[in-house]
């Protein structure tokens, strides 16, 4: 059953044709061209295709069109454009928390969903935040140090 889907992706409205079923990770890539949403495990399990849909992080590997409908989505390639994204952009750089890259949008995107709920996260906090999402070459103690270097150096954004 082939549908019309709207809804707003970073901050436009769009709209897609085809069937509630298909895959939002899917869909944010092939017809809208947001290639940061990475495909790992399409199961939920890695963080990978991470978005914020309506405030909340999510999986958009678990999400099909027909829930995404009327919602607001952000990806890694609408965000990129905000000064909290600047901010955690420096603080991964100079924490050394990138080296592939694979896992860095869905970290990020987990980041920003952490701090706008915690402008000061704890350790414990960040980890917690961050636990969805798996990076197989860093190591997580970076990554965690680099969002609460952004926490702190981006005092107020947040
Ligand atoms: S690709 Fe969606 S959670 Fe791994
Ligand atoms: S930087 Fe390679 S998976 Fe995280």
């Amino acid at each position: 059953m082939i549908q019309k889907i709207g809804f707003i992706l970073n901050g436009e409205a769009v709209v897609w044709k085809g069937s509630p079923a298909a895959r939002l990770l899917e869909v944010l890539r092939e017809s809208f061209g947001n290639t940061g949403v990475k495909c790992g495990c399409l199961e939920g399990e890695c963080g990978a295709c991470a978005v914020i849909l309506d405030g909340k992080l999510v999986n958009s590997c678990m999400v099909a069109m027909g829930r995404a409908a009327d919602c607001e989505i952000i990806t890694i390639e609408g965000f990129k454009k905000t000064k909290r994204f600047a901010a955690l952009d420096r603080a991964f750089a100079s924490a050394g928390a990138v080296q592939c890259g694979f896992c860095t949008p869905g970290m990020i995107m987990a980041a920003e969903c952490l701090l706008r709920g915690n402008p000061h996260p704890n350790e414990e906090d960040i980890r917690v935040g961050i636990s969805g999402n798996l990076c197989r070459c860093t190591g997580y103690n970076a990554i965690v140090r680099a969002i609460a270097d952004a926490a702190e150096e981006g005092e107020g954004l947040w």
